[in-house]
């Protein structure tokens, strides 16, 4: 006797399926009726549902013949559906966008196109500019020293030895082979003496760094410009002048300034150069700290040394030097109450500076 319990019945019934799956699924229009197509075959109730659940009526070798078959036919129809969902999605994605089903779609130039924000000058860059502007309109070049710097350039060349205590108050970071990050633009008075000599009028824009512990109004990174003129006649009064006429520009309006005795190794006299406030017009207010005038530009006579440093003959030759913060400067223009945003990456900072132009403080 055979021992067909109906086993091959069983596995045509099975190809059946397949067959009927095919059809069913070439058939449906879109991805609901795809899913009505996986409840009827794969669902609680579906034909391959049926066909497993019968499996318990058959001969033990039977079973697992056909066991074998219809969980294939089971894979096969799993991945059948996911390959005509991917088929439906994308024609119904053409038919969004206006295409007959099956073509590629196509371009149509009348839909509203994606928004892109539009950037902005970072307002550093956007000072830097128009300083830069400013000082090639009295006639300074403008030149570039590099962010490491030589321990001679950054601090030797400007009169501060090993054993300078102002050392201290300009740590920075250091290199193995003796190379720090510079402190400050300063070096590059010494390279573009060394370089280009006297008589020279030259600005320097670039990226400082110190050791510091950053808050509200310190950052190991920062901006400074960095300004000289050497000539045969140059005295504090042209420093005054170059001053006023450059803070006068970029605040837009008549700056009274003042100088204060302050102290540099590499001037000779040093000061502090500060602004008159315009927010209080010099009366006090808490953005002078009542003192009516604003810190603003270091400053002084380049020190012999310094001159001499750079191969520049100091009986012949004087000059000024300054060290504008330039971030310092995009801060109160653009009333940027905190310097971390600078160079924490976050666009919000930026939303609307773009096209503000620099404020009077
Ligand atoms: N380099 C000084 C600093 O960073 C500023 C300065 C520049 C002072 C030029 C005087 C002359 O603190």
């Amino acid at each position: 006797m055979s021992d067909d319990t109906g086993g091959s019945k069983v596995l045509e019934a099975v190809e059946a399926v397949r067959a009927k799956a095919r059809g069913l699924m070439e058939a449906t229009a879109d991805r609901k009726a795809l899913d009505d197509v996986r409840v009827a075959l794969l669902g609680r109730k579906g034909e391959l549902t049926a066909i497993l659940k019968g499996m318990k009526d058959l001969a033990e070798s039977e079973r697992r013949k056909v066991g074998e078959a219809a969980n294939a036919l089971k894979g096969w129809i799993e991945e059948a559906i996911g390959s005509r969902l991917a088929e439906l999605s994308r024609s119904e994605a053409e038919g969004a966008a206006g295409a007959p089903s099956g073509g590629p779609a196509p371009f149509d130039v009348t839909l509203p196109g994606t928004g892109r924000p539009a950037g902005s000058i970072h307002p550093v860059t956007a000072m830097r500019r128009k300083v830069e502007g400013i000082f090639a309109g009295m006639g300074f070049m403008v030149v570039d020293g590099p962010e490491l710097e030589s321990e001679f350039h950054n601090f030797v060349a400007l009169n501060i030895p090993e054993t300078h205590p102002a050392r201290d108050m300009q740590d920075t970071f250091w290199c193995d082979d003796g190379q720090c990050l510079r402190t400050h633009t300063s070096p590059v008075q010494v390279r573009a003496l060394i370089r280009y000599g006297a008589p020279i009028r030259m600005i320097a824009p670039g990226r400082c760094f110190r050791n510091e512990s950053i808050d509200a109004s310190h950052e190991n990174t920062f901006f400074q410009v960095e300004g000289m003129m050497v000539d045969s006649e140059v005295s504090v009064a042209n420093l005054i002048h170059v001053m006023k006429a450059m803070l006068s520009e970029v605040f837009g309006m008549d700056v009274d300034v003042r100088l204060r005795p302050g102290y540099f190794p590499f001037v000779e006299p040093g000061f502090e150069l500060d602004m008159r406030c315009s927010i209080c017009g010099g009366q006090g207010c808490p953005t002078c700290k009542r003192s009516g005038w604003v810190e603003l530009v270091p400053c002084g006579m380049v020190h012999p040394n310094v001159l001499r440093h750079s191969g520049v003959d100091p009986d012949r030759f004087s000059g000024f030097a300054f060290g504008l913060g330039l971030t310092r400067l995009a801060m109160m223009s653009y009333r940027i109450g905190d310097i971390r945003v600078f160079n924490s990456g976050d666009l919000r900072a930026l939303a609307g500076l773009g096209s503000a132009s620099p404020q009077a403080v």
